[in-house]
């Protein structure tokens, strides 16, 4: 998994907004109660919760401690665990996982272990970012890091797959893919970019000086304003997302 640091205060700060749009996955994954159920990227809880308040035994896992903190703190079972390293056997009814999958290197392996994390007919509801999301950051970003003759893909913590190629891991691993769909969904930045790059972008400024960072943060946001800003709307982030449904046959072929 990348190293992205962050913890509740930044996710109050700069990415909120993350569980508020995670309203569909939860359409998709279309709990019952009492159904057991694997939040996987739980982060601060907020989905989690609403999965247990309609009646779901619902368990939060996420790489960040505090996270997993901040989760328990709301009375949710939330344990750390790395995503790509799961280690349940055919516990849970469903897996949802919302906002968390792009952070993550080898999108083989947790597809492996939240397959073998579901009963037979277990259900694997997720969204993430999808091929193209934040390009025009990405770019202002990169031109940023190039000038200061930096490796922009050595610092790139995200990876956004494209729909034919998850697909095919979901279908390899022998999942049959209910629903799959690419869409592009403009995100305001209620707090600005600068917010949100100080939350997203740490990896990309690492070992920056506070000052080294506002001068990155000033050169992002030029070069993103024409494209993603406007006196009506504000900041407007250009998300794409990769929304599917997997379900694990009651009998593996
Ligand atoms: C997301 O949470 O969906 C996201 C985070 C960072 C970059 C792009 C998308």
């Amino acid at each position: 998994m990348s190293n992205q640091c962050w913890g509740p205060e930044d996710y109050n700060k700069g990415a909120d907004f993350v569980p508020l749009f995670g309203r569909p996955v939860i359409e998709l994954l279309d709990p019952k109660k009492e159904e057991k159920i694997l939040d996987l990227g739980c982060g601060n809880g907020t989905l989690t919760k609403e999965l247990a308040d309609m009646g779901c035994d619902v368990l939060g896992v996420d790489s960040s401690k505090e996270m997993v903190e901040a989760a328990r703190s709301l009375g949710l079972k939330a344990e750390v665990m790395d995503g790509e390293h799961l280690h349940f056997r055919e516990e849970f009814d469903a897996v949802m996982s919302n906002a968390v999958l792009h952070w993550m290197n080898d999108q083989y392996a947790v597809v492996r272990g939240v397959w073998r994390a579901l009963k037979p007919g277990g259900r694997f509801a997720a969204e993430c970012g999808g091929e193209g999301c934040i390009r025009v950051l990405r770019e202002g970003m990169k031109i940023a890091l190039i000038k200061r003759g930096i490796d922009y893909r050595a610092r790139n913590p995200w990876k956004f797959p494209e729909l034919g190629e998850f697909s095919k891991i979901l279908d390899n691993q022998g999942f049959k893919v209910a629903y799959i769909a690419r869409i592009d969904r403009p995100t305001p930045l209620k707090n600005g970019l600068r917010c949100w790059l100080e939350v997203f972008a740490n990896r990309h400024t690492e070992g920056f000086s506070q000052e080294e960072k506002e001068l990155f943060y000033k050169e992002v946001e030029d070069y993103c304003r024409p494209l993603l800003y406007t006196e009506e709307n504000g900041w407007v982030a250009d998300y794409v997302r990769l929304r599917f449904l997997a379900l694990k046959p009651q009998i593996s072929e």
